[in-house]
Formats: structure tokens, sequence, C-alpha cells
């Protein structure tokens, strides 16, 4: 089973981390042009051959309105268009409401809903000009429900959440859809050395969030918009 994404041009932010990685090499192996844009200088290991034509936009703090235009600009001069905005780039700290400092609510806020609020408003001159172009943000499933030392995190994906409900509503009447996953616990590096102990093999891999993402980009998708969808694995 194959997501068709030949033709398409597709940006993915945070593309240097475990979501953007596994996002970017699932894209480009369903025939699409990818982008990795990312914060980071370069990636930390070297690209996979899959990804020996895709566009590596390194440095870049999609928080910021210049940096994020100037990214869609260098898209605009190299292809001349863009098919789907992935929203990869985020972060998460863990602080309870009494005890945590504000820069951690300013701090998740803007990594996680500025950049995706700032890069879409970015591309979207380009992907309005595509026809059947995407907007895939991610959320978070632990956004559902607010618990102890989540406070920034949640309020920060619920946000996320209300973004691509609102885009997706401004542009019902195009072609345009704007859909967000909700993954649970992805299985990374990171995770496994913060929860010692706890049982990896039921976290969702990257790999099956990038596969409900190409799916979310491909024309098998065009019904679907404003969906949150979570994928969970079997937390
Ligand atoms: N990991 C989980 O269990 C989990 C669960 C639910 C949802 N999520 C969400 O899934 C997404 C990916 O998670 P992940 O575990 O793959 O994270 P990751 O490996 O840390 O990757 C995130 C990438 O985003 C980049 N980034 C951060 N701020 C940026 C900015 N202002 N502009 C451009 N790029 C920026 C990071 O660069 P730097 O390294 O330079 O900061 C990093 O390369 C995030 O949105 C996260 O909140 C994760």
């Amino acid at each position: 089973m194959n997501n068709d994404l030949s033709g398409k041009v597709i940006a993915v932010t945070g593309g240097f981390g475990n979501l953007g990685m596994a996002t970017a090499l699932t894209v480009a192996n369903c025939g699409a042009q990818v982008i990795l844009i990312d914060s980071a200088a370069a990636p930390a290991s070297k690209l996979p051959e899959a990804l020996v034509d895709a566009l590596v936009l390194g440095g870049v703090d999609l928080a910021s309105e210049e940096a994020a235009k100037q990214a869609m600009a260098e898209i605009a001069a190299k292809f001349g268009s863009l098919s789907g905005l992935v929203n990869v780039a985020g972060d998460f700290r863990w602080a309870t409401v009494q005890e945590g400092d504000l820069d951690t609510w300013d701090y998740m806020f803007r990594v996680n809903l500025k950049t995706a609020v700032t890069a879409s408003k970015a591309a979207l001159p380009l992907l309005a000009a595509h026809e059947g172009a995407r907007i895939v943000n991610i959320g978070a499933g632990a956004a559902n429900k607010g618990a102890p030392g989540m406070g920034p995190y949640a309020a920060s994906k619920s946000a996320v959440a209300r973004l691509t409900e609102a885009l997706a509503e401004e542009f019902k009447e195009s072609g345009l859809t704007v859909n967000a996953v909700l993954p649970s616990i992805i299985d990374t590096p990171r995770n496994r050395a913060d929860i010692p102990g706890a049982d990896a093999s039921r976290w969702v891999k990257p790999e099956a969030i990038a596969e409900v993402i190409a799916f979310l980009l491909s024309r098998r998708a065009d019904a679907i918009t404003g969906a949150l969808i979570p994928v969970f694995g079997r937390v």
C-alpha cells in the first residue's frame, strides 16, 4: 500500500528530528520532492539515500515570521510551488503550574503553536495556488486532558488543535485541507532515556505516524479536513 505523492513538493518542519526525519523519508519514498526545515544548523547524521535530492534548510527559527518567509521564498525560487506543509517542529517540557516558571509557558507556545502558525501563514500563498494542497499539524494525545506537570505542553498542543480546526474552516471552500495527527508517546531515544522501565513496544513508532501523515497528504484524503486523528500505538 503506497500513498502516491509523485509530483508533490512537501515541506517538513522540524525535519531533522525523530518524527520529522521519519516523515521526510516516508514522503520521499511515496515520490515527493521533500524540503526539510529546522532550527538546528544541520541534521545530526548523514541523510538516508532516499533524501539525497531533498532541499535542506537549516538554522531556520520558524517562530520568526521573517525566517519563515525567507524559507518559503527559497522553496518558491527552487520549485515554483508547494503542495504540502507538515508542521512537526515542537518540543516538550514538564512543569507544574505551581512550581514551574512562566518562561516554560512562553517556550511551549512559541515552539509548538507559533512555529505552526508562522510556517502556515508563510506557506499559504504558495499552498493556496496549488490544487489539493495540504497542511498537516502535529498535536498530541496528551493535550486532550490536562494532568499534573502537563499544563504548558497540553495547553500549547490544545492550541494547535484549535489552529487546525480554524484554518480548515477558513479554507473549507477550497481544495486545501488542514488536519492534525495526535501522537501518544513516540518511541524516540529521548523518551526511552526519560522513561526508563516503560514498555516501549507499546509506544507508537515515528514511521507509523509518518504513514498516517503521508495518507493525509495524498489525494486519497481529499474528503478529510479539520480532523484531529489520534495515532496512539498501544498506549
Ligand atoms: N516525542 C513524543 O513522544 C511526542 C508525543 C506527542 C507529540 N509530539 C510532537 O511531535 C513533534 C516531533 O517530536 P519529536 O519527538 O520528533 O521531536 P524532536 O526529535 O525534538 O524534533 C523536533 C525538531 O523540531 C526542531 N525545532 C524546534 N524548534 C524549532 C523552531 N523554532 N523552528 C524550526 N525547528 C524547530 C528541533 O530542532 P532543535 O533540535 O534545534 O531544537 C528538532 O529538530 C513535536 O511537535 C512534538 O511536540 C511528540
